[in-house]
C-alpha cells in the first residue's frame, strides 16, 4: 500500500501523539508507580489530543497501551503491579488521529538496572535502528529482519520469532508482516509512501516464548529478560522518516 502525501500528513499527527505518550511515560515509571497508573497517563495524552486508542478494544483488549515487565516480552495488560527498582519495562503505546495509525514501543529501566539489562536494551534499540536503516526504496522489505537479526543475535541474543512487525496505516495491523530475522526469502519491493511498523522482540536467553493465561501476556519460555523497541516509518524518497517522534 502506498501513502499519499496527505495521508503521510496524517500519520505524522499521529505518530506525533504516540511520541508524546511516550515522553509522559518515562517520565511518570519510576518507583512505586502501578503499571495502571501509567495506563491513565497515556489514556490522559490521547484524551488531551483528541486522538484515538487503536489498543482499546483490540479483539478485546481492555487497555490504551501494554506494559511488560521483566521477563514479559510483549502485550502485558495495565495492572496493580508496582514498579520496583532494577526492573525493567517495555512500554507499547499507539492512536489514531484522523483514521491513520501510530504504533511505537521502548524499553527502560526503573532506578539502577543490572549491566546485563541495560545491554540488552541498548542492544535491542541498535536492532531496530539497522532494521530501520533498511527501508530504503529498491530495497526488499525482508533485509529490514536480516539487519535486525544481526545485531541481536551477534551480541548474544536471541530475536522472538511468533510476533513480528507489520505494515501499518488505517489500520494498525496490515500487511505485510516485518520479521525481525531472515525468513528464507527477500519479500516485496519497498517503494516511497509504504509504512511500517518495524518493532525487535530480543531476549536475553532462549527465544522460545509462551502465552499466560490472562490470554495476552506473552513472556520467555526459560524466564529471561525480554526488551523491545518500536517505531512507525514511512519509505520516502530520501530514505526512511521516522513518524513515532515529537518533531
Ligand atoms: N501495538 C502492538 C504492536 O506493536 C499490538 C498491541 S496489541 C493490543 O503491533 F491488543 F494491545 F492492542
Ligand atoms: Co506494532
Amino acid at each position: 500500500m502506498i501513502r499519499r502525501p496527505d495521508e503521510l500528513a496524517k500519520m505524522r499527527k499521529a505518530g506525533r501523539v504516540v511520541a508524546e505518550m511516550h515522553e509522559a511515560l518515562r517520565a511518570g515509571a519510576k518507583p512505586g508507580v502501578t503499571t495502571a497508573e501509567l495506563n491513565s497517563i497515556a489514556a490522559e495524552v490521547i484524551e488531551r489530543r483528541g486522538a484515538r486508542s487503536n489498543f482499546l478494544h483490540y479483539h478485546g483488549y481492555p487497555a490504551v497501551i501494554c506494559t511488560s515487565p521483566n521477563n514479559v516480552i510483549v502485550h502485558g495488560i495495565p495492572s496493580g503491579y508496582v514498579l520496583a527498582p532494577g526492573d525493567i519495562l517495555s512500554v507499547d503505546c499507539g492512536a489514531i488521529v484522523e483514521g491513520y495509525h501510530g504504533d511505537a514501543a521502548f524499553t527502560m529501566g526503573i532506578g539502577e538496572v543490572t549491566a546485563e539489562a541495560s545491554r540488552l536494551m541498548e542492544v535491542t534499540e541498535q536492532a531496530l535502528y539497522a532494521g530501520i536503516d533498511r527501508l530504503v526504496a529498491g530495497n526488499r522489505l525482508h533485509e529490514v529482519g536480516r539487519a535486525v537479526a544481526e545485531v541481536a543475535e551477534g551480541a548474544g541474543f536471541s530475536v522472538v520469532k511468533e510476533y513480528v512487525g507489520h505494515a501499518i496505516g488505517t489500520a494498525m495491523h496490515e500487511e505485510p508482516q516485518v520479521p525481525n530475522y531472515w525468513p528464507g526469502r527477500p519479500g516485496p519491493l519497498l517503494k516511497a509512501g509504504m509504512v511500517f511498523a518495524v518493532e525487535p522482540m530480543v531476549n536475553a536467553g532462549g527465544a522460545e516464548t509462551l502465552l499466560l493465561e490472562d490470554g495476552w501476556s506473552v513472556v520467555t519460555a526459560d524466564g529471561s529478560l525480554s526488551a523491545h523497541f518500536e517505531h512507525t516509518i514511512a519509505v520516502t524518497d530520501h530514505g526512511p522518516e521516522i513518524l513515532t517522534v515529537l518533531s
